[in-house]
């Protein structure tokens, strides 16, 4: 399967966007997360949590801006993955990501599993042309979770009161956020760690995303 400049293109924004917020999520301060105290209201409006107070400081910090500024630019990367996952571009039909979902797809990811999880175990992975039901499951998975990551972070970006006092429901939703991240963590740890495989493996597999590579 060879994928189309859209997604070569989208995938190295995508790529380097996830990176740049993994590392700015680990190093910035959030406004307003020491303070213990949550709010009785149960939902309070955008307008009330980013408005600034009478009185009131919030302490400024640049990571976090560039974490709602990176954020914002995932939410619209993969909703533009999501819409060309409807689209006639090469390799990006939805059906490529959940081969899970289908009898035949199911039937070629346990043939896979089977015919190569011996060589998984010695740090070998077989050329693209044996099969990629396993690595389009893992694409699907991680893609779902950054869709997961960027829904819960968008709510937070509406909810989430930089001021401290938040409410209950924002509190379970910034929790969920913290666990999506490291579920999206080890997912992309484990992509790269296929990609390094099958470089080391003689597969030139980079070329088939690398932008306009042939
Ligand atoms: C150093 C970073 C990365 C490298 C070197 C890399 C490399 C690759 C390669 C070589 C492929 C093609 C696999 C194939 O032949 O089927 C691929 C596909 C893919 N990668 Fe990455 N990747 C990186 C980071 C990421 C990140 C951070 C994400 C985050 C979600 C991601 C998501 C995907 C997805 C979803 C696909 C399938 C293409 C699609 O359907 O959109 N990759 N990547």
């Amino acid at each position: 399967m060879s994928y189309g400049n859209p997604i070569r293109i989208l995938h190295t924004l995508l790529a380097l966007c996830m990176l740049g917020q993994l590392a700015v999520g680990e190093l910035m301060d959030v406004p307003g997360k020491h303070s213990t105290e949550s709010s009785s209201i149960m939902a309070i409006t955008p307008a009330y949590a980013h408005e600034d107070h009478a009185g009131a400081m919030v302490e400024e910090s640049w990571t976090f801006e560039v974490h709602e500024a990176l954020g914002l630019a995932i939410v619209a990367l993969i909703l533009l993955r999501i819409g060309l996952a409807f689209s006639s571009v090469p390799g990006a039909h939805w059906r490529n990501l959940f081969p899970w979902l289908s009898a035949s797809g199911r039937t070629q990811l346990q043939s896979e599993v089977a015919l190569q999880a011996s060589g998984w175990k010695e740090g070998k992975l077989a050329a693209p042309e044996e099969g990629e039901s396993v690595a389009r499951s893992v694409h699907g998975l991680m893609l779902l979770t950054v869709l997961a990551m960027a829904g819960t972070g968008l709510a937070l970006f509406f909810g989430w009161n930089e001021h401290g006092h938040q409410t209950e429901v924002i509190h379970m939703v910034g929790e969920a956020h913290e666990v999506i991240v490291g579920l999206a963590e080890a997912l992309i740890a484990l992509h790269v760690m296929a990609v390094v495989l099958h470089i080391r493996g003689g597969h030139p597999i980079i070329n088939r995303i690398r932008p306009f590579a042939k």
